[in-house]
């Protein structure tokens, strides 16, 4: 029986469940100390004076770096690339210049993290502050400029847009809002750092990138990569916000040098939300142009994001109106960035994508209603084989599936599409779709697998765990190539000394890193194969490689009746193991002549209580085109996971700033919504893809962020067809329903 496919439960679940498992912050080292942050109140400016006089004085106080003395970090490397990721260009403690409220101004040391928390509300800091510079959404059309190319290319054209919205028979027009989010991973971003006698400096680090994180502290702090290891074995959430390196790392690598000692720095609730990215909010414009029957003609999608004073990230919203729907005149898409005093944002799980599906699926919704079309019959008559964008077909596309299946499954023919026609006693029930397309990553991974000499098999790869099941997966695909149970397959991941692997981000790591775990583990079975054959002591001498099957950890030559274990055939050979390695690269096969996405199609029902404007989800299902599923229990994990992320994006989640001192204000679980179980029905999901050989050696395709994308339109759809009601501006919140 092939393991892969097989819902099989978490290799980590037991740690994970007896609190075994350890966690950065719960690695206690000998002799480690505690750094506390202080941080700006103020948003702009810069610091006059930083008296630490009294908190050097406080006890348990070792030292306090500000930028007077704080030894000089190197530039970060411009461009911004996945190799050298940093979170943010703009470097810790080394100028007194103050670009946003919560940038670290201090950072203190002491025995205790009581101690250093205590001293550090002695510091007397003198300021001279200007008003911060906001995203105003009155405004930021006036102050958003071209930023230069970040990811993708910024604006994008194919055919004439305009021409074709400008003569179509019915166009939609129409501007929509995203908010600010937070990523508020229930564990808090944390790194140890120590140095030993050797020079080596150690990271104990929540990462979702080790190599990322080696090669930037490598360049900013001007240590030989060769001297540094990062280690991550397991993360309490990351979902983009951990993907990069934040200034807290270097600061924390820097104090354990300055102080010959491990240091320990855990970043509180509330300076998660500045010392560390966030999804910015978004203005989008969409502009669809369609004959009467809702077949598209154009479309135009626009969107403008705030990004920091001294960087240009870019939120690319209109990135999906590339490549989801076909239109035959032409679609242009555009980016703009208003420069604003705030921390750098970052990748929040499913960034770009799930921003912009938002707009667009909203706005196909409006189509749809426009042109009396059904909003599943309007996708399907859209629907199309060949990427828009670059004109190549898509590898497998199974959106037709998504939508058909997901709506059989759903009952959406029993829906009356009139607003406000279905009812449930005194609530309003509202029913709404929409469908989705997201990327692809590929990137190079090695892997190497070890079979041991008591039958066992050891897979190690630079990968992490960031909670997805990582662990679990690999396992089964290793057990896979070497005819073995997956619980004889020990992973080892989240450490630098490891094979060198991508990021843990971009729902990239079955696809990539298992690809070369998979030909790790084929190149150690094709080692036991041949020593089989051929070697100085060959069991199956003379024999052909066809007739040998390889299960249960043994070799098995079928005519001759012949078998050997992995075990007896390493022991008569004095190996005490073999070494298959993997060194996977995917770029050429990136660029080739098929477009890989994936597909969903996804189905919401509300309950809407129109006195009170309150909306609760009714039940939700989503249809998925991710290719191979590898494992259908922690794919369905990962699914019901991103489902909710989008239920918080579509009805809860929102950073407010103050306007007058430009600091995020719900700087916790109290004032961030978030949802809770109390909030989520069941959640149905449907896995409809097949194999993408285009894809991946194992033909799996992108599936967790996937997940969160289109959430929040079929909910705003749902709303609508609740009340009549069209919520342009995420979260759906009370007082818009009113
Ligand atoms: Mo994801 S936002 O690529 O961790």
């Amino acid at each position: 029986m092939n393991v892969v496919g097989q819902p099989i439960s978490r290799a980590d679940g037991r740690l994970k469940v007896t609190g075994a498992a350890r966690y950065t912050a719960d690695i206690a080292l000998a002799g480690a100390v505690h750094a506390a942050i202080v941080h700006s109140t103020i948003a702009n400016g810069r610091t006059l004076s930083i008296d630490t006089t009294n908190a050097e004085k406080a006890p348990g106080v070792l030292t306090i770096l500000t930028h007077c003395n704080i030894p000089r970090m190197n530039p970060t490397p411009k461009p911004w690339s996945h190799l050298h990721p940093h979170g943010q260009g703009y470097l810790p403690l080394q100028d007194d210049r103050i670009h946003y409220a919560g940038q670290p101004i201090a950072l203190i040391i002491a025995d205790s993290l009581d101690r250093a928390t205590y001293a550090g509300t002695l510091i007397e800091v003198e300021y001279q502050g200007h008003p911060p510079a906001l995203f105003d959404l009155r405004t930021a059309k006036e102050d958003a400029v071209d930023p230069p190319q970040f990811l993708w290319p910024v604006a994008s054209s194919v055919g004439d847009a305009e021409n074709a919205i400008a003569g179509a028979p019915i166009t939609i027009e129409q501007t929509y809002t995203t908010s600010d989010r937070h990523h508020n991973q229930m564990e808090p971003h944390a790194t140890t750092a120590v140095w030993d006698s050797d020079g080596m400096l150690t990271l104990f680090e929540t990462t979702q990138h080790i190599f990322g994180t080696k090669e930037l502290v490598s360049i900013v702090l001007g240590i030989p990569l060769e001297k540094i290891n990062v280690v991550s074995r397991f993360l309490g959430g990351g979902f983009g916000g951990k993907g990069y390196v934040w200034p807290h790392t270097l600061l924390a690598a820097l104090a354990a040098r300055v102080l010959n000692r491990p240091v320990r720095l855990q970043l509180t609730r509330a300076q998660m939300y500045s010392m560390t990215g966030h999804q910015p909010a978004t203005i989008q414009t969409i502009a669809l142009g369609a004959n009467n029957n809702g077949k598209l003609l154009g479309i135009r999608h626009d969107s403008i994001s705030p990004t920091p004073v001294f960087d240009n990230y870019i939120e690319y919203a209109a990135l999906s109106a590339r490549h989801l729907w076909g239109a035959t005149g032409g679609i242009s898409t555009n980016h703009k960035v208003v420069h604003v005093n705030r921390n750098t944002p970052t990748a929040m799980r499913s960034p770009h994508e799930a921003l912009g599906h938002f707009a667009l699926e909203s706005a196909m919704d409006e189509l749809a209603y426009a042109t009396g079309s059904d909003p599943v019959a309007l996708r399907l008559i859209n629907d199309t084989e060949t990427d828009p964008l670059s004109g190549r077909p898509f590898s497998t596309r199974a959106m037709r599936k998504c939508l058909t299946e997901g709506a059989a499954r759903f009952g959406w023919e029993r829906r009356t599409p009139e607003p406000g026609s279905m009812r449930d006693g005194r609530y309003l029930i509202g029913q709404g779709m929409a469908a989705a397309i997201y990327t692809h990553w590929r990137w190079p991974a090695k892997a190497r697998v070890m079979l041991n000499v008591d039958g066992s098999a050891t897979v190690e790869a630079g990968m992490h765990d960031i909670g997805t099941g990582t662990y679990t997966v690999m396992q089964q695909v290793a057990a896979d190539a070497l005819g073995l149970a997956p619980d004889k397959v020990i992973v080892r991941l989240g450490d630098t000394r490891l094979p060198a692997s991508h990021p843990a981000i971009g729902s990239a790591t079955m696809a990539n890193a298992g690809a070369s775990v998979l030909l790790a583990a084929k190149a150690a079975r094709d080692k036991a194969l041949a020593l089989a054959l051929t070697g100085p002591d060959a069991p199956f001498p003379g024999a052909d490689a066809h007739n040998v099957v390889i299960a249960d950890g043994s070799l098995r030559l079928e005519n001759r009746n012949l078998n050997i274990s992995y075990s007896e055939l390493l022991a008569r050979n004095q190996l005490s193991s073999l070494t298959g390695e993997a060194d996977y690269n995917p770029i050429e096969e990136a660029n080739g002549p098929k477009a890989v996405f994936s597909f969903s199609a996804v189905f919401a029902e509300v309950r809407i209580d129109a006195e009170l404007g309150l909306v609760r989800l009714n039940r939700f299902l989503g249809a998925y085109d991710a290719g191979q599923i590898i494992n259908p229990k922690t794919a369905h994990s990962q699914a019901i996971g991103g489902i909710i992320w989008g239920v918080g994006q579509a009805l809860l989640e929102e950073s407010e700033t103050d306007p007058v001192t430009g600091r995020f204000l719900n700087r916790n679980y109290s004032g961030y919504l978030a949802p809770t179980n109390a909030d989520i029905p069941e959640l149905d999901v449907l896995f409809v893809g097949d194999f993408d050989e285009e894809a991946s050696p194992l033909g799996a395709k992108g599936l967790g962020e996937l997940t969160a994308v289109s959430v929040a339109p079929a909910i705003a759809n749902a709303v609508y067809h609740a009340t009549g009601k069209r919520v342009r501006s995420l979260p759906i919140t009370i007082e818009k329903l009113l």
